[in-house]
Parts: C-alpha cells; structure tokens; sequence
C-alpha cells in the first residue's frame, strides 16, 4: 500500500521531508481527470489537494485505505465533509494559514481599482501617457464593508484602518461588542445596511449553501454607484450574470475578482470591461503563505496517519 498522493502543485520542504517516513507520489495535473484520479487513489492513505480537486462522494467512497484528505487552504467547498465523515476519513485544512496574504491582496484590488492600476499600467507601457484618463479615488475617508468578519477579514479590516478608512461589517457569528468588531471600532450591519453604506466592499465568507449567490440582483442594487466591489473569497457567493448586469448599467463602479464561478472560468463579458480587474485566483499564492500551509498540512496529514491528533480538522 501507498501512503500519500498528491493530486495538484504543492510543493516546499515540508513535503519533501514526508518521503523521511511516507511514501509520496506527486502528480499535479491529476485533478483534471477525476477518472484516473479515481483509479489511482485506490491503494493510497491520504490524498493532498488545493482547491481543484473534486473530492466528491463517489471519489471518497472509491479508496477503501483512505485515512486523510490534507486541503491546503482554507476553503473545503471542493471536498464532501459529509461523505468523508460517513467513511470515516479525516479532512486536515490551514485555516489561518494564508490571511495575511489574502488581506493584502484585497488591499491591492482595492488600490488598483481606486488608481485604475493596471489599466494604466498597460498604457504606459503601450507608449501612451494619458495621465488625465486615470483619474482616482483615495481609500483614506472612505468606508470598506466587510462581509465576513473571520480571520482574513479581521485581517483585512486592520489594515484597511491604517490607510483611514472607516470599517463596517457584516458578519452572523461576529458579536458586535466581541474583540474582533471593538478593535476595528467596525458597527455590525445587515447586509444590506452594509452595502448601502460602503464605497468598497470584500466578502470573505466561505461557499456553503447559504452563501450561494449571496451577491445577486438585489445585493448590487443595494450598493452605491461609485462602491467598488471586490471578491477574493469564493466565486459561488456571486452571481456573475448579476454581477455583470450591475456593472453594465452602473449600478457599481467597479470590481476586482480573484475568484470566479468556474474555474478556470470560461470566456466572459468581464473579460473586455475596463472597470474589471481580473486576478487567477492568486490571494494565498505567496511564498510565505504557502511555506505556512504546507508546513501545517504536511504535520497534519502525517499526525493522521501515525494515528496522532491533527491541528486542524474541517467539519
Ligand atoms: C484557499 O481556500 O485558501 C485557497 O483557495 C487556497 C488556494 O490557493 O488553493
């Protein structure tokens, strides 16, 4: 029997030093082809994964040795928690381990799109100097809405009060007199007191049922015609034909997106909008980060399978 199979690009020292005490195969383009991930994962104990992989029901109950499915990050919308827990198999994440990085990519989006960044970037270095066409907006003064108030938004929120903007939130399980909420002096709102009030907006909830489409119509007309919109979370919690529509009939100004319904998305009207800023799902990409992660889901896939007690279990 094998020990760990690794079906998307995770490397570092952490996985290099699993081969001390494990077996470990390395096959990053696996994830493209659930059937042969399938027949592969059969005599394996753990499965290492991002966020590409479908660890759906038919894939758990196909491995038989199963113990462990190790995700590197802190979303598990790709992995049936349900269908692991029936076969008894642990499911290892980082949930903490990469929200420096996405805070400060959202920080970033947000820069870019109040300074049309990139666009000017791209003119520059086309020879044009069309210094008057990328007129901007300061973050200082204004107020950035928060939809998630975990640990990156948290994260998020302490250094958005550094550039001075004032902070509001929305969050279910955030109680507005706890700790997270009194440091960023951030009200808790309804969402649509949140979205009416905000000149930016960053969701940072995961993808579970509730959260589907949670952006829609009625979220976007709810925001103001010079808010920014900004999504390095989950693409499922935005409906992107809505999202489009806002855009083109202005009901927003703007939108960064690092994360998208389909991923790698399909061709898409946001692809030709200028007041779009498109990323490749890039916020936890950064090497610190991923040393982070890898460090905590290589000592938690092997805590498993030495039957020790894992850091981090998702339920
Ligand atoms: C996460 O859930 O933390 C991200 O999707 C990580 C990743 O880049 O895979």
């Amino acid at each position: 029997m094998s020990d760990i199979l690794i079906s998307e690009r995770i490397t570092g020292a952490a996985v290099d030093a699993l081969s001390d005490d494990f077996t470990v195969a390395t096959e990053p383009d696996l994830w493209r082809s659930p059937d042969d991930l399938r027949d592969r994962l059969a005599g394996f104990r753990a499965l290492m994964v991002r966020n590409q992989t479908q660890v759906d029901a038919r894939l758990i109950a196909s491995a038989p040795s199963l113990e462990v499915i190790g995700r590197a990050g802190v979303g598990t919308d790709n992995i049936d928690l349900d269908a692991a827990k029936q076969h008894g198999v642990a499911v290892v994440y980082t949930p903490e381990q990469n929200a420096i990085s996405v805070a400060e990519l959202v920080m970033g989006s947000m820069l870019s799109l109040a300074r049309h960044i990139p666009a000017a970037s791209l003119n520059a270095s086309e020879g044009g100097w069309d210094r008057h066409r990328f007129m901007g907006v300061e973050l200082y003064g204004k107020t950035l809405g928060i939809v998630g108030l975990g640990r990156i938004g948290h994260r998020l929120g302490i250094r958005a009060r550094a550039f001075g903007m004032d902070i509001v939130a929305h969050d279910p399980f955030v109680r507005a007199d706890g700790v997270v909420a009194s440091e960023l002096r951030s009200p808790m709102l309804s969402l649509t007191e949140l979205l009416a009030r905000s000149d930016f907006v960053s969701c940072h909830m995961p993808l579970i049922p509730e959260t589907k489409h949670l952006f829609n119509d009625a979220a976007f007309a709810a925001m103001r015609p010079t808010a920014y919109f900004v999504n390095a979370a989950r693409g499922g919690v935005v409906d992107e034909t809505a999202l489009i529509r806002a855009l083109r009939d202005g009901d927003i100004a703007g939108a960064a997106l690092d994360v998208r319904e389909v991923e790698p998305p399909v061709a898409s009207p946001l692809n030709d909008m200028d007041n779009v800023i498109l990323t490749p799902h890039i916020a936890a990409l950064t090497d610190e980060a991923q040393e982070r992660v890898v460090a905590s889901l290589c000592g938690d896939v092997a805590a498993v399978l030495r039957g020790e007690m894992p850091a981090h279990i998702a339920r």
